[in-house]
């Protein structure tokens, strides 16, 4: 369409929180639209890829990492946050020890992933396993406005990955929140995965030299 500018995105984002609280159940119903009963824990990190035609002129790829809850024992998430630019933090609403420890890993986010201004990247709060817990209401949940507040979430969703609830809601509301990041600073530090040829490629004029 003449004078449509398009963009497109890679966007790095983490799925973190306690053992068994559901990230990768979370991630399999986001991408693949499938849900397991079966509890297998992941090792070290997974990936998954979802693309998401945004509005007519925007493509984003969100490039899911998926971290093992056992990682917040290991010194590994330095490295797995590196270049993040959102992410999820889970909890299991039927597992209170769960959501004790979403601040420490939030704190463990904070400290070692920025945005380019130094602030934090935007992190949502997710509860999942809602469907467990039908008979309540969700004014159990009022405090974590508050809590979100508090600590710095950009909001929070009571999820289940077993009923497909809020998932695809709580993951546009993070990508609403990346986009705005995104034009505050259009720098690359913002996509990652970019091979810029123009750096990458040798002086016109250097020659090969062969012996
Ligand atoms: P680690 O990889 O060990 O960190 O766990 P995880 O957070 O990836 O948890 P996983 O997705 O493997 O789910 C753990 C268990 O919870 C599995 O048995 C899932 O079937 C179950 N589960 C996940 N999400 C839900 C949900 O929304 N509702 C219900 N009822 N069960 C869920
Ligand atoms: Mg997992």
């Amino acid at each position: 369409m003449a004078g449509a500018e398009s963009s497109e995105h890679l966007f790095k984002v983490l799925v973190i929180g306690e053992l068994g609280v559901g990230k990768t159940s979370i991630i399999k119903r986001y991408v693949h639209q499938l849900f397991s009963q079966h509890y297998r824990a992941t090792i070290g990190v997974d990936f998954a890829l979802k693309v998401i035609h945004w509005d007519q002129r925007t493509l984003v790829r969100l490039q899911l990492w998926d971290i093992a809850g056992q990682e917040r024992f290991g010194n590994m998430t330095r490295v797995y946050y590196k270049e993040a630019v959102g992410a999820f933090v889970v909890f299991d609403v039927t597992r209170g020890s769960t959501f004790e420890a979403v601040s420490k890993w939030k704190n463990d986010l904070d400290s070692k992933v920025h945005l380019p201004n130094g602030g934090p990247i935007p992190a949502v709060l997710l509860a999942n396993k809602c469907d467990q817990m039908k008979e309540m209401s969700s004014q159990n949940f009022s405090h974590l406005d508050q809590f979100c507040k508090e600590s710095g979430f950009v909001g929070w969703f009571e999820t289940s990955a077993k009923d497909n609830i809020n998932i695809d809601d709580a993951a546009r509301s993070l990508i609403e929140n990346i986009l705005s990041n995104y034009k505050t600073f259009p720098a690359e530090e913002n996509d990652v995965g970019i091979v810029r040829l123009d750096q990458a490629a040798p002086p016109a004029e250097s020659k090969s030299q062969c012996c």
